[in-house]
């Protein structure tokens, strides 16, 4: 897996608010790289500019602190604001990325006269172009756009700003920026920087993903640690690869960051059109996984999981499941039934156990299921899962 690349799908992610998308990290990353292009950083130095662009704001990715940070930032709450960039900082060290790369994302709030950081320093430049650029109605009106960055001019690195003022004369720039281009624009540079990744980063990317899918609502608290533990232990018992059920697992989810919250809050039943909003959620999975690379054997069980024999599933009516599908749609049906939903509290295992028995599973891998005590199986504590709770407290 291309580590530039996980990065950029990481933060289309993480620039996803409510279903939304703001395109925020995208065009900082840009913005911050065509300042550095331009000031002739070294290749790996523009390499560590892009990787810090693409997920300044990651630790923005928690419970409902996300979206109040975002309001913060207009307030300028200083100690509030840059809550979320000490957490990126420290989650850039759990991804084992760049000393330099962890220092700028800690200080992308932090002025000039006291950033200690000439990647922070940047950034910081970066993020305030973009959310003057964001804030303005018209994203034509370049001058307009300029002469508000420039009231702030006494705050950034002086050479760094007279490389953006320059910039800002060309159209293109710009240009680059729209919603519509900006994807291309990155696509073509993160092309351009291939970084090397191991297994290490690709298990820590799916339990980060996993962690903030779970924390959308509070629902989904440990969902995705639950499905873990379930799959985990009906694979040990069916010899199949633990690695790969468990990734599939953590990564089954991951689409439901881009479901509208407030559907998934919703205690009313819902309308036909919307719980087809909701059934996307596989296919978002999809995207994601695609976009990054992800195996097949890790792919397809994790999108899979609501896919039935009888074509009653969804969202790809696939009618042919192997083993690893099985076992992640028993663990993600027995996990969800164990969990207060908003419109039903949640079920006694022995319940649970009698609603699985009536549901379209595999009859020999739902014996295997039964079989074993999951009732405590599910609640295993998990390293990773809590190493990222305590890096956002
Ligand atoms: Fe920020
Ligand atoms: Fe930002
Ligand atoms: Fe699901």
């Amino acid at each position: 897996m291309d580590l530039n690349k996980a990065l950029y799908v990481l933060s289309v992610f993480s620039d996803t608010i409510n279903g939304k998308d703001t395109f925020h990290q995208r065009r900082v990353a840009f913005i911050a790289y065509k300042i550095a292009e331009n000031l002739n950083f070294e290749r790996y130095g523009l390499s560590l500019v892009l990787q810090s662009g693409l997920i300044h704001d990651i630790g923005l990715l928690s419970e409902a602190s996300k979206l109040e940070t975002y309001r913060q930032i207009i307030e300028e709450d200083f100690k509030q604001l840059n809550k979320h960039a000490v957490i990126g900082s420290k989650l850039a060290r759990f991804f084992n990325l760049h000393l330099d790369v962890s220092n700028a994302i800690g200080l992308h709030h932090t002025p000039q006269d006291k950033n200690t950081s000439a990647l922070g320093s940047l950034l910081f430049l970066a993020d305030n172009i973009e959310a003057v650029y964001r804030s303005i109605s018209n994203p034509f009106a370049f001058d307009e756009i300029y002469n508000f960055i420039a009231q702030k001019e006494h705050l950034f690195n002086k050479e760094m700003f007279k490389v953006f003022r320059e910039l800002a004369q060309t159209e293109s720039f710009w240009y680059a920026l729209n919603k519509q281009n900006i994807d291309r624009e990155l696509v073509k540079i993160v092309d351009e920087h291939k970084a090397e990744s191991d297994d290490e980063f690709l298990k820590r990317l799916a339990y980060f993903v996993a962690y903030a899918s779970d924390h959308i609502t509070p629902f989904f608290e440990n969902y995705s640690v639950f499905i873990k533990n379930i799959a985990a232990a009906i694979g040990y018992k069916m010899s199949l690869n633990k690695e790969d059920l468990e990734l599939s697992a953590l990564f089954s989810h991951s689409g439901y960051i881009f479901i509208p919250t407030n559907l998934l809050n919703s205690s009313d039943r819902l309308n036909e059109s919307d719980f087809n909003i909701i059934k996307a959620h596989p296919y978002y999975t999809k995207l994601l996984l695609d976009a990054l690379g992800v195996g097949d054997n890790i792919k397809y069980p994790a999108i899979y999981h609501h896919e039935k024999k009888s074509k009653d599933g969804y969202p790809f009516k696939v009618t042919v499941v192997d083993e690893y599908t099985e076992v992640l749609r028993i663990s993600t049906f027995l996990a969800a039934l164990l969990q207060d939903r908003p419109y039903r509290v949640s079920y006694e295992y022995e319940e649970a156990k009698n609603i699985l028995n009536s549901e379209e599973f595999d009859k020999k891998i739902l014996d295997i299921a039964l079989e074993l005590e999951l009732e405590n199986v599910v609640k295993t504590q998990d390293e990773y899962y809590e190493g990222i709770g305590r890096l956002f407290l």
